[in-house]
């Protein structure tokens, strides 16, 4: 029997050089669509999948994500005291069970793949999901809880994926795939990390959503570095296929924004927000407003 995927890797380390000045002293995923900052959108999509255990792997200037789970006594009783209980319920799903929260550092960026080895330890011997909290993705069922009802039919390795513009393909992990019906589920003959321009095996991307054996861990000890000079995830991964075990891509529903990318976060913030009932009349009527303003300057 396929063991559940009961453990998932944040690997939240990176500087966000790109949201600069910002990032100066807030850690990226601290940054909020609406009102929720991106990892609480990484949480809660890792919880409705069912994972109980959320390892961080982390880097220095990122305590703001460790005081964001941990408990705020004294910010619930005054709410408390002011009967402000629709915040509080907000407030309390920051609450992270004691135990249920793990932090390990990585001490240099050495890369994606380098950040998930560091986990290696606490992941033992259980396949395990990984949540790249840049990638945020609207569904009406949760990405990651999708791919795990998947990866219960095939077992192996799962990684999430999308068709990109054939322009934007050295901008992902690429993947080979023999598919042509479009089916949700594929299977993967080989993945590469940003292939130059020109060279992708396909335009199936590989978006940060990943369910991963053990095993790959061990490929760490093998592999070396990457493109951008780095160690890949994705090369981890493809070291599975050629080493004969199956490896899938799954085509989620959802739509996927990139807030890694100003662009990508202000296209999110637009799209939660106009999801919100409190916010969307108003918003509607400002871009209407905006548009019309637009046209009429042309
Ligand atoms: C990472 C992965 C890449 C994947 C991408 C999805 O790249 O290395 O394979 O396609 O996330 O967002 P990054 O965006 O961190 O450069």
């Amino acid at each position: 029997m396929k063991k559940k995927v009961t453990k998932a890797i944040f690997p939240v380390a990176g500087l966000g050089t790109r949201f600069l000045p910002a990032t100066k002293s807030v850690p990226k995923e601290i940054m909020t669509l609406v009102d929720r900052p991106l990892i609480q959108y990484a949480i809660d999509e890792a919880r409705a999948a069912g994972i109980e255990d959320f390892i961080f792997v982390t880097s220095r200037g990122k305590t703001a994500l460790e005081d964001y789970f941990d408990l705020a006594p004294d910010l619930e009783s005054a709410l408390e005291k002011s009967g402000k209980t629709a915040l509080l319920d907000v407030l309390r799903t920051t609450n992270m069970d004691s135990g249920a929260i793990a932090y390990i550092r990585q001490h240099k960026p050495l890369g994606l793949g380098h950040a998930v080895s560091c986990a290696s330890k606490l992941i033992g011997n259980e396949p395990f999901a990984v949540i790249l909290p840049d990638d945020v993705i609207a569904a009406e069922k949760p990405c990651l809880q999708q791919m795990v009802e998947a990866y219960e039919e095939t077992g192996g390795a799962m990684v999430a994926a999308m068709e990109v513009a054939p322009d934007k393909t050295s901008s992902y992990g690429v993947l080979d795939v023999n598919d042509k019906n479009g089916d949700a589920v594929v299977s993967i003959n080989g993945m590469v990390e940003k292939p130059a321009p020109g060279t992708a095996p396909s335009n199936l991307a590989v978006i940060g959503r990943y369910i991963l054996t053990p095993h790959v861990m061990q490929n760490f000890a093998h592999i070396t570095k990457g493109a951008g000079g780095e160690v890949q995830l994705t090369d981890a991964i493809a070291a599975e296929i050629s080493q004969g075990r199956d490896v899938f891509g799954y085509r989620f529903d959802g739509q996927r924004f990139d807030c890694g990318s100003k662009a990508g976060f202000l296209q999110a913030t637009v799209a939660f927000a106009l999801a919100r009932d409190d916010l969307r009349d108003d918003l509607l009527s400002y871009l209407s407003d905006l548009n019309a303003a637009d046209k009429a300057a042309q």
